[in-house]
Order: structure tokens, then sequence, then C-alpha cells
């Protein structure tokens, strides 16, 4: 059997950033994030059950034009080593035939592994009939290391781990994507790979020394912001969701040795959003581990937040999304 599934990246509002176990991706602190609709992941999957010696798993990573072509070895790698993981947890034996390929660019920021990771968990549970439910599906996909994954699992409005307090539970979608139509107007100012991995900032995390301070009042943010969600209150969320980008940055610069993910266009970008605010138009900033900007907003302002983005001279490109449903199967043979 084949399948072709597909799932989305999503934004963080509330950042994973340091973890307890990172091969494990066991967070220090629980996160919240808007799974995006447009922006996905597209992976087609074949399982060949029987044990025969030496196959291993065959990855093909299609190109911008959609051309399928050997996978570069670390994404290889990381695949492989994500299916030999639920390979054993599931006690299965033989390998898998995965061509994948993402919508937009790989590794600026954007959570491509998240995407990427999220397919491939939610494939191989619909291949071998796994349990779908949230729990099941979002710790699947977080055994691959990639923590954001855990989340683009599931639709809406997602908390992980949850309970918060429960750091090797899964994830869960607290709100749906129906309850508030919140937009991602991503401002592209950089396209190429980011210099230093989400993995090497988690790991570079704890030695800021304003990273214990952080950990004090996540609850207290995190509560504001599932407040706001839920009485979709966006002048009370656009607050939250900037303060905790510019600390997930602070942490990355003041780690040992320190991590600038920012570029000029970054800050170029900040500084109209906070323009735009001032002109009353409501949006908010946020960036993952990349120099691009996310600047989330409702329908009613999108219109306004694209026009000021494209006339600013450090954006390359507009990437234009919206709060979306989740992973789906595109096609079975
Ligand atoms: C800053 O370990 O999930 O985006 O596997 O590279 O996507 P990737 O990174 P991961 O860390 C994500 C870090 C973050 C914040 C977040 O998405 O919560």
């Amino acid at each position: 059997m084949k399948v072709t599934v597909s799932a989305p990246a999503n934004i963080a509002f509330l950042k994973y950033w340091g973890a307890r176990d990172l091969s494990l991706a066991i967070p220090e602190n629980a996160s919240l994030s808007m799974t995006l609709e447009k922006a996905r992941a597209t992976t087609s999957l074949s399982w060949h059950p029987a044990q025969t010696n030496g196959v291993s798993d065959h990855i093909l990573l299609r190109d911008a034009q959609g051309t399928p072509a050997p996978a570069p070895p670390p994404f290889a790698a990381r695949m492989v080593e994500h299916l030999r993981r639920m390979k054993q947890a599931f006690g299965r034996t033989g390998h898998f035939e995965i061509t994948t390929g993402n919508n937009f660019p790989t590794g600026a920021g954007l959570a491509s592994s998240a995407a990427g990771f999220a397919a491939l968990a939610f494939g191989v549970a619909k291949l071998w009939d796994l349990p779908q439910d949230p729990q099941s599906l979002s710790v699947l996909a977080r055994d691959s290391g990639s923590g954001s994954a855990t989340r683009s699992v599931l639709g809406g409005y997602v908390r992980w781990p949850d309970p918060p307090k429960e750091s090797a539970a899964g994830a869960r979608s607290i709100f749906p994507a129906e309850h508030w139509e919140l937009h991602d107007v991503i401002a592209l100012v950089e396209t190429g790979e980011k210099s230093v991995s989400s993995l090497e900032g988690h790991r570079r995390a704890t030695t800021s020394l304003h990273f214990p301070a952080r950990q004090e009042h996540l609850d207290a943010r995190r509560e504001g912001m599932e407040r706001a969600l839920l009485e979709r209150d966006f002048s009370a969320l656009a607050p939250l969701i900037e303060e905790e980008a510019i600390e997930l940055h602070l942490i990355a610069m003041s780690s040992r040795p320190p991590i600038f993910y920012w570029n000029p266009g970054t800050l170029e970008v900040i500084h109209r959003v906070r323009a735009l605010r001032a002109e009353g138009v409501s949006a908010a900033f946020t960036m993952d581990a990349g120099a691009n900007v996310h600047v989330i907003c409702e329908s009613s302002s999108k219109r306004d937040v694209v026009s000021a983005l494209q006339g600013l001279a450090s954006v390359s490109g507009i990437f234009e999304d919206h709060v979306g449903t989740g992973p789906r199967v595109e096609a079975t043979e």
C-alpha cells in the first residue's frame, strides 16, 4: 500500500526552547501554537514488510520544481532514525520508500521539520493502522526529536505538553481552527538555511543567565494567551506574543556562545509592525529560530499588513497563511 499525506507547519505563540531530554524532545516548558494551513510538507510513503537484509529506507526529497532527488544525508539520516524508532516501538521489520517535499523554504525558521516529521508520523500511523487519537499521534511525531512536530499533527490552537506540567505528555488542540480565524503573514527576509539549528539552540538555552527567570513567568504568560484566545481578544494576545518572541531571542543572544537569528530585515519588519499598530492596525510579530517574521493578525487587518510589508526593502517575499485543521490524507493506492 502507498499513502500520500500532508501536514502543516505551525507558528508558536509560546515557544519550546530548552529541553529536559533533547533526543526525545522532552521540553523544559509547555508551548502553545497555531497550526497553519497552506505551508505544508507532502509525503508519499510505501512500506515493504518483507525483511530483506541490507535494504534500508529510501528517502527522496522533492526540489522547488517538484522533482525528486536523493535527500541530503543529514536530512535523510534524521528521517531514517525516526523510522527506526517507530519500527522498534511497534516491533516491525522491513523498509520504507519515501518521497517528501515542502511548499515553503526549508530551514529558515518556518518549522519545516515540524511539518516534515508530522507528515512522516501521520503517514506511518495510516500505513500501520496505529491509534490516531491526539495523544498517540503527537507522541509518535515527538519521537522524531522535533518538538514542534508534536504540535503539527493537530489542528487549531495547540498546547504541548498537555497537561502542561507533564513534560512527557503529548499535545492537545485547545481550540479548533473554526474558533478564531487568525492569519500569519510571513515576511521573508532570509530564505537560506539558518546558521544555528534549533537543536543547538535548545542545547545552549540553559547557558543563558536569563533562562531561569524565563521559567518563572511562563505559566502566567501561557494562561494569559489561553484566556485571550478563548475570548478572541487580539489586543490582549498581541503584547504576549511579542514579549515571548523577544524573550526567545534574548535567550538565544545571551546563550554561551551567543546565537543571533535576526538580521537587519527582521528589525525593519518589527518596526513596521509597531508603526502599523500605532496607526490602529492590529497585528503582532513573532519569530521562531530564524530571521523571518510571522505577523499574526485578524482577517480585518490582513490587507493592511500585506501591503505594508510589501513596501519594505528587505522583504523578498510574503507567504500568506492562516489557522488550519492539521494533517490530511491526500491519496491512497
Ligand atoms: C523556536 O526542536 O521543534 O521554533 O525540529 O528544527 O522544528 P525543529 O525545532 P524544534 O524547536 C522549535 C523551536 C522554535 C519554537 C517552537 O516552535 O516552539
